[in-house]
């Protein structure tokens, strides 16, 4: 069943768990994270970046994650990770995902707030909910990349504000990750998410969670996460499936078979992130 983020999001967010946010960009992915979750009786939201977009073009992504969230025992969300322009949320919007991020980061406040109002007077008329970003989470997803010298942590007053003035329904903020393979461990800000918590009252999303240990993970979550954004750690378990199998069948030409341990890899690697995260027997 498709159901919009604000609906999965505010159950964690009252429940004190969070939902994992997998981003896709073929069906073998997009069955992955499903059965994944149909398994662990799990919520889940499947999301596109901009790179997945333009990879499987909008249209098949909103098909696939359509058609899959119509056939699943769980409710899913299809989200957009990281819009960017007002154009491209709205064709996500007409094209049926029930979730879009507005990426204004890189504005100074008042430019964020203007354009996060903007989406959200549109997505908020057609019962989509809508995802913001306050602060600059570093590293790379897909083509855009935040330096890490450029990364700033969310202010909490200026977070409360935003919230005030744009009635955004989720807030991405920024707190010691990156997005992508980690050189060192990262350094979460646990005092601040709580604060932040606390302030805002409301569901709080990280991204950048590939490579973050658990027990992090965990602590972020009991200090009011709950959307966790995930890709590079699927993106390992796939590749991880590929390699193997074509280490052991060097001559095996059939997709079909080249791709299934990687589907089987992907999924597992799903299924122990909705453990990790509290959402096993939420759906
Ligand atoms: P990772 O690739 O680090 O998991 O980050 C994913 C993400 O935050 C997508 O928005």
């Amino acid at each position: 069943m498709l159901v919009t983020g604000r609906e999965l999001l505010q159950d964690a967010h009252k429940n004190n768990y969070a939902v994992g946010a997998f981003n896709v960009n073929n069906m073998e992915i997009v069955q992955a994270i499903i059965e994944a979750a149909e398994e662990m009786n799990s919520p889940v939201i499947l999301q596109a970046s901009q790179g997945g977009l333009k990879y499987a073009g909008v249209e098949y992504i909103a098909a696939l994650g359509k058609l899959a969230a119509e056939k699943a025992k769980v409710p899913v969300v299809l989200h957009l990770d990281h819009g960017t322009d007002f154009d491209q949320v709205m064709l996500c919007i007409r094209n049926g995902f029930s979730s879009v991020m507005i990426d204004g980061s890189r504005f100074d406040l008042e430019g964020n707030i203007e354009i996060t109002k903007k989406v959200i007077e549109v997505a908020h008329a057609v019962g989509v909910s809508v995802e913001a970003e306050l602060g600059k989470i570093g590293g790379t997803e897909d083509h855009i990349t935040v330096d890490a010298k450029d990364a700033t942590f969310t202010d909490p007053d200026e977070a409360k504000r935003f919230v005030d003035e744009t009635n955004v329904d989720y807030l991405a903020i920024a707190v010691g990750t990156a997005h992508g393979v980690y050189k060192g461990e990262p350094k979460l800000d646990f005092d601040r998410i709580k604060t932040i918590k606390g302030m805002l009252n409301m569901p709080l999303v990280l991204h950048g969670s590939s490579g973050v240990p658990d027990e992090a993970i965990k602590k972020a979550v009991a200090n009011g996460i709950n959307k966790i954004n995930i890709d590079t750690d699927l993106r390992i378990a796939f590749a991880d499936g590929i390699k193997q199998f074509l280490k052991e069948n060097p001559d095996n030409i059939d997709p079909r078979k080249i791709l299934t341990p990687a589907k089987d890899g992907m999924k597992e690697a799903v299924k122990e992130k909705m453990v990790l995260f509290g959402s096993v027997g939420r759906a």
